[in-house]
């Protein structure tokens, strides 16, 4: 009797014990899906020095679920240039610099682009978004347009390309939409230059919106650019956030 129960207890502290090392393995699971340390370091330093100084955090993210934050508006320096047909386009100071530098690069390759629109207000969004309501209705439009106050582009650091092929300008999504040699070539350079591609292909469930070629993000570090590219992963699979469960689509 007394060896019976000496036995129960010995398989209840087995199964104890396979209980505790299971609840561990979950949590080497989930530690390993967390946030990678270069990662984390990466992005507590620009939240750091975006907060110690008068720079805006390069890393930031605004999408669906991540509004811009309130004293962005403060630190934001931009440049207004003309394109070639005509537009005021503005966009932030460092990114306006890469993105001059990334136009001459491809320059090199016979690829010539310009800027469709880059920093925007939310009164512009609100624009956009009942124009492509209007034009298209309103699924087609959540698919396509952020809600004003959660564009990516209120940051100036987000860029839409339009293409120049031969001397004319290619502005229309449709139209740029088929010259997917150039955009490879386009998007091979990018991370040489700190941006990403934002809205990838087959992402749709985790950025909330359709593949955009053209709508490029400056992140200002190279390596996270790099990193983001050669994974295939999108901005916010890197920050892994809560993004990355399916967006519904609204
Ligand atoms: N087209 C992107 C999603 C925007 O409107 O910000
Ligand atoms: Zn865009």
């Amino acid at each position: 009797m007394k060896k019976r129960r000496f036995l129960s207890l010995i398989l209840c502290l087995f199964i104890a014990a396979s209980v505790v090392l299971t609840g561990c393995g979950d949590k080497t699971e989930t530690s390993s899906k967390a946030v990678d340390s270069t990662t984390e370091a990466a992005v507590t330093e620009s939240a750091a020095k975006a907060a110690a100084t008068d720079s805006i955090d390069y890393m930031a993210l605004v999408n669906k679920t991540h509004k811009l934050s309130a004293n962005w508006e403060k630190k934001l320096k931009t440049v207004t240039f003309k394109n070639t047909v005509g537009d005021k386009v503005e966009v932030e100071k460092k990114a306006y610099d890469a993105y001059l530098k990334l136009k001459s690069a491809l320059e090199k390759e016979k690829i010539y682009v310009d800027l469709d629109s880059a920093r925007r207000s939310v009164a512009e969004q609100q624009r956009i978004m009942d124009d492509f309501t209007k034009q298209y209705g309103a699924d087609y439009a959540a698919k396509t347009v952020a809600k004003p106050g959660y564009s990516e582009h209120h940051t100036g650091l987000a860029l839409d390309l339009y293409l120049i092929i031969d001397g004319k300008d290619v502005t229309e999504n449709e139209d740029m939409i088929k010259y997917t040699d150039i955009w490879a070539t386009i998007h091979k350079l990018l991370p040489e230059y700190g941006f990403i591609l934002r809205y990838l292909d087959g992402k749709e469930h985790i950025t909330g919106y359709g593949y955009e070629p053209w709508h490029i993000r400056y992140l200002d570090n190279k390596d996270i650019a790099e990193d983001i590219t050669d994974k295939g992963i999108t901005f916010e699979g890197y920050l892994n956030t809560a993004s990355e469960d399916p967006v519904k689509i609204i």
